[in-house]
């Protein structure tokens, strides 16, 4: 097989380098890879092609933008018309008053934004002690400084040495985890707590009834700014904008990046609420937040956005997430009953996972990864997790579509389960 000089992310380079499968076209839910394989792509490619692949209607806006002028720079007091309508168009959705949107070019510099951003504004209002984020066990909030500190998922942090200070997680799913740790670090050192509201890559964790709520109230009633990290949830996924309104809080700070463009081009980016923008925005001279990439809001990524959010609206996506979230939870269930699955686990917007059995993942090295490819060579494309693989497929996917990716993955784990390694594990155990 052919070798390759492009270094995947998070991937075992010596074990793939002759295998890779390199998908060369995409039509709504369908891909395409370079020997005429057709797949349905049951990972929204990375959780973030919430309208499908190869829409028209966003080429068109992106070349539009370009032949006006490509981009320019939003540092000082220039914007571009894409930047500002589209940070209006976000503003006037967030589920916050006042909403500012500081852009970004992806999901792990929006949560580096936001948590320089949490330290600074405390230093501004003279409470230069609140630098503590405090985060959670199977979080994820990218690769970028802040967010490999703040990840709750081990392998993800480990050998690159010290991670920035003053960062904390707890117990996933424990309010009562976090109410120790705020007495035990003091309410008055901590700056924010961030949370995905369902959490994605640390493997499709559903909160519990009342978690987000209750934490919500907790940090806020003791000053703790709230950092909903909508990277996944957001934009259709759980059924609304930013995945948080279902949960009936208003955060301080919201993340978003992936499905805010579909991914036609990269766009990240924080929603401020005008409480904590207040320092920033009121009064010249006091401070400015010297922070930004350099693509902060790109004016082609941006029209890719704009583009996005209509479609989304006029074809009815966003609610869509939650209007399917039982069918995809009732197709994939049954698989809890093969040898093979430990646990399937949705039900909260339009994303499951399906966990291998402990036997598998303690004696088959990389299960989850050679599970994705037996899934793939049924039909689905997936982005296995450390213990299985989740589905998270776009939008527009039909239920007679998600009826053929639990058969697909039943398909799947059939094959996975024919294979030497499996069953020496299941005889070893
Ligand atoms: C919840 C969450 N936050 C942050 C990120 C980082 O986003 P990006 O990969 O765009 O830097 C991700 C990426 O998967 C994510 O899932």
């Amino acid at each position: 097989m052919r070798d390759t000089a492009l270094w995947h992310p998070f991937s075992d380079m010596a074990a793939i380098r002759h295998n890779e499968v390199v998908i060369s076209r995409g039509e709504g839910i369908w891909l395409w890879d370079d020997d005429g394989n057709r797949y349905i792509d049951g990972a929204a490619s990375l959780w973030y092609a919430q309208i499908g692949h190869g829409r028209q209607e966003i080429i068109d806006a992106v070349a539009a933008q370009m032949q006006q002028i490509e981009t320019y720079s939003c540092f000082g007091e220039i914007a571009t018309p894409p930047a500002r309508d589209l940070a209006q168009a976000l503003s006037d959705r967030a589920p916050m008053d006042d909403a500012k949107i500081f852009l970004t070019s992806g999901g792990g510099e929006a949560i580096d934004t936001a948590a320089k951003l949490s330290r600074l504004y405390w230093d501004v209002l003279g409470q230069s002690d609140r630098i503590h984020h405090v985060s959670r066990t199977s979080a994820y909030h990218g690769a970028h400084g802040f967010g490999t500190s703040l990840g709750g998922m081990p392998p993800n942090r480990q050998g690159f040495g010290p991670l920035v200070t003053d960062t904390t997680q707890v117990q996933y799913d424990s309010v009562d985890a976090l109410e120790r740790k705020i007495s035990e670090i003091g309410s008055d050192k901590i700056a924010s707590f961030f949370f995905e509201p369902v959490i994605g890559a640390g493997g499709v964790l559903p909160p519990p009834e009342g978690y987000v709520e209750a934490v919500t109230e907790l940090c806020q009633s003791l000053g703790i700014l709230v950092v909903a990290d909508a990277v996944i949830c957001g934009f259709g996924r759980l059924g609304s904008w930013f995945g948080v309104e279902r949960f009936d809080i208003k955060p301080d700070m919201i993340t978003f990046a992936k499905g805010v463009t579909s991914g036609y081009l990269p766009v990240g980016g924080v929603v401020v609420s005008g409480r904590v923008a207040e320092p920033f925005w009121s009064e010249p001279g006091r401070v400015a937040f010297r922070h930004g990439p350099t693509y902060a809001g790109h004016a082609a990524c941006c029209a890719a956005g704009l583009a996005n959010i209509e479609i989304m609206e006029r074809e009815g996506l966003v609610t869509r997430g939650q209007e399917l979230e039982g069918t995809l939870l009732e197709s994939v269930q049954p698989l809890a009953d093969h040898e093979l699955v430990a646990e399937v686990r949705g039900g909260v917007g339009l994303l499951a996972a399906v966990d291998l059995d402990e036997r598998v993942l303690e004696r088959v090295p990389g299960a989850a990864n050679q599970l994705g490819a037996h899934v793939r060579e049924a039909g689905v494309i997936t982005r296995p997790t450390l213990r299985g693989v989740p589905i998270s497929p776009p939008l527009t996917i039909s239920p007679d579509e998600i009826a053929q990716v639990a058969e697909s993955l039943k398909n799947g784990l059939d094959s996975f389960a024919m294979t030497e390694a499996v069953q020496g594990a299941l005889a070893a155990a």
